[in-house]
């Protein structure tokens, strides 16, 4: 099992809703690998690169903090594995632009960021150093938000080039493991993302969770508490769905409010203490842990070096396929 996370800014509940939750619930069922892909950040971040850096740490505190545990699941930095660098190379032959240029997540990306001509190389590319990524560990089981889904398509499709190329399977397929929270809204209902600032950090403090609470996204017809209100597209519902374990009294708040009757206020007070309740023992986790950094950045330290072995051993696989383990 293989995912990654940009270190582009701290992870937020979208994250954790969407994969995070998963790769803790499976990490003593399957032997996992977690990257933090500096390298992916840099395709749009190059003219920053202190922040990337600076936010490795703050990514492998987020995992820590709500449970990977890494005396069974490997963190590793993308960066300190040449060997997925090397995949990377070698597999961008086996893709066209014309390809790199339909994967629909990519394309999305690009009109957020409103690139046009200066749009990075480097960033039309990250699928395929994506499927590096996954493959360097021979992965099969991807824990990803349905914005993913593109990448394992685009990864799949290099593999079985390879396995073409090489008249044998070379690294195996993967699919994606999709939470049953494919995506949460960001406060205001678009895309949660770091960096419009609409996402609900992990590393919120209290103050912090209540005033996003308070800015989501209802329903603007929903002007009395004694108005029906509409439950799709309405932010609060979405995040209850997501994190309210009462499943029965949420599906009972919704019934009320599309009759009439449920105010935003009240909706938003039961949502505020049920994130309260998720993050706190996550907080408190990363305040102890955000203490002794040396000790975080051992962790992976030792992580990338268990996971360059792998990846090395699929690069020579791929090297082979090549005829570039020949020449001494
Ligand atoms: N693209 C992912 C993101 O936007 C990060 C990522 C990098 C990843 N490498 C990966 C995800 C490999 C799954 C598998 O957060």
């Amino acid at each position: 099992m293989l995912t990654g996370d940009r270190p582009t800014g701290p992870l937020h509940l979208g994250h954790y809703a969407g994969s995070l939750r998963t790769r803790v619930a499976l990490q003593n069922v399957h032997q996992q690998t977690i990257l933090i892909a500096d390298l992916q950040a840099l395709t749009d971040h190059a003219g920053r690169p202190r922040d990337v850096r600076r936010n490795v740490l703050e990514v492998a505190l987020d995992y820590l903090a709500v449970g990977i545990d890494p005396s069974v699941t490997t963190i590793a930095l993308q960066s300190a594995i040449p060997e997925l660098a090397e995949l990377t190379m070698l597999y961008l032959n086996l893709v066209t632009l014309a390809r790199l240029e339909r994967n629909p997540t990519v394309r999305s990306e690009i009109e957020l960021r409103g690139f046009a001509r200066d749009l990075p190389a480097g960033f039309l590319a990250y699928p395929v150093s994506q499927a590096a990524d996954i493959t360097g560990f021979r992965a099969t089981l991807v824990p990803v938000g349905d914005d993913q889904l593109p990448m394992i398509e685009q990864t799949n499709e290099i593999v079985r080039r390879l396995a073409g190329l090489a008249g044998h399977s070379v690294v195996p397929e993967c699919r994606a493991l999709l939470s049953d929270t494919p995506r949460l809204p960001g406060v205001d209902g678009r895309k949660a993302s770091k960096s419009l600032g609409n996402a609900i950090a992990l590393s919120a403090s209290p103050d912090e969770i209540r005033d996003k609470v308070r800015a989501m996204f209802t329903d603007p017809g929903h002007v009395r508490a004694s108005d029906p209100g509409r439950v799709e597209g309405n932010v609060v519902f979405a995040y209850l769905e997501a994190f309210d374990s009462q499943r029965e009294e949420v599906e009972g708040l919704k019934q009320r409010y599309r009759e009439g009757g449920l105010g935003d206020m009240a909706l938003k007070r039961r949502l505020d203490e049920v994130l309260q309740a998720v993050l706190e023992p996550i907080r408190s986790r990363r305040t102890l842990l955000a203490r002794d950094p040396a000790a975080v950045l051992a962790i992976i330290g030792s992580g990338s070096n268990r996971a360059h072995d792998t990846a090395a051993s699929v690069l020579s696989d791929v090297r082979e396929v090549f005829f570039l383990n020949d020449h001494g």
